[in-house]
């Protein structure tokens, strides 16, 4: 073999990095970008654990403000990182025996100094949008492992658009996160178990489905407003439109119409565990804009995530898929459909993977 083909293989296979745990670990936790919350919880100097479906990760800002996101599992001997220090030379340090990591590359062993810098922890792609933070908790950049994200971040377009006033918060849930989310795509819900809903005039009506994109879909529903809703009282409307959208993985959009006031909430909500989930709202306004009305708005969504708890609580954990169907109940179907064809589960993979083999 020419000298010159033979450098560049070694040459090309010395820098592939090994990283620990292999991508098995991580390959089936959710191949999209979610939403794991807003920019200003991830401050400078401030080492974050956090666990998505139970893969722990440790998420912190460089000193160039960038933001990174490794597994948060020290790879000698298991240590949690974000125990560790960020130091002034940019790395993290293990607070166990003081490894320390560049953007998840080993870099520096005490007391070794022929570190090879090949090897570490898995590094995942990590982004921001409009003050938000996103994760793809499913591909190492490193070693370039693992499934890459199916599809881009959406963004509403109430987020870029100046006429609406926004308020933002967030719920731990101890539920399935697809549970959750599915609940928000339930629209003959609002009615019973809502205290703003119509219980005289519960049921939606004009109900139309329509798919947005391969990962998205969207209904539009009318139903009479109730008589103590803010539609009522404020907007004096006698009927409610209502988009009632999803955007895979974790994105709900429900957009709701009292004549020309508009209010739309966007929900994110991700598995930590799972049982377990943390949930995000942002709810935009375009009428009494005015910081003084967002309490009224934050005391809303107090109440109606407080009356969704109450239900999700109680739902029998095997029988959440259902064993009937309504017309109603179209939004969640094609949600599930579009996740069932798109999330890429162990069986999937292998098979992708055996078939890759093959071809070869
Ligand atoms: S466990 Fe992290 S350096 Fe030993
Ligand atoms: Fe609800």
């Amino acid at each position: 073999m020419n000298i010159l083909v033979l450098f560049l293989i070694l040459t090309v296979t010395s820098y592939k990095i090994v990283t620990k745990p292999g991508s098995n670990t991580y390959s089936f936790k959710g191949n999209f970008y979610w939403k794991i919350g807003r920019s200003t919880q991830f401050k400078q100097n401030k080492l974050n654990r956090i666990l998505f479906d139970d893969l722990p990760l440790c998420i912190y800002r460089d000193k160039m403000d960038r933001l990174v996101a490794i597994s948060d599992i020290c790879i000698h001997r298991g240590a949690s990182l974000s125990r560790g220090k960020l130091l002034p030379n940019n790395c993290l340090q293990c607070p166990y025996h003081g490894w320390e990591y560049n953007k998840g590359i080993v870099d520096n062993i005490p007391g070794c100094p022929d570190t090879k810098r090949n090897f570490g922890a898995p590094s995942f792609l990590i982004e921001e949008r409009f003050g938000d933070v996103f994760l793809c908790p499913t591909y190492d950049k490193l070693s370039t492992q693992g499934i890459k994200p199916q599809c881009d971040i959406f963004t509403p377009p109430e987020a870029v658009d100046s006429t609406y006033t926004k308020i933002s918060g967030n719920k731990r849930i101890n539920r399935p996160f697809n549970l959750v989310t599915e609940n928000v795509l339930d629209i003959m819900h609002i009615s019973y178990v809502h205290s703003f809903g119509n219980s005289l005039s519960p049921v939606p009506f004009e109900v139309k489905y329509e798919d947005v994109g391969n990962f998205s879909g969207k209904t539009t529903f009318y139903y009479t407003a109730g008589p103590t809703s803010m539609s009522s009282i404020i907007g004096k409307v006698q009927y409610v439109k209502v988009e009632n959208e999803f955007y895979l993985p974790d994105t709900t959009v429900t957009r709701v119409f009292a004549g020309n006031m508009i209010k739309t909430i966007v929900t994110n909500c991700y598995p930590i565990g799972k049982n377990e989930s943390i949930f995000h709202y942002d709810l935009y306004r375009n009428f009494l804009t005015q910081p003084i009305f967002d309490s009224i708005f934050y005391a809303q969504m107090e109440i109606t995530l407080r009356e969704d708890i109450e239900i999700l609580n109680g739902i029998y954990d095997n029988y959440i898929k259902g064993f009937m169907n309504t017309k109603f109940d179209q939004t969640q179907l094609k949600y599930r459909e579009k996740w069932n064809k798109y999330f890429i589960n162990e069986n999937k993979y292998l098979i992708q993977k055996n078939n890759t083999n093959t071809k070869q």
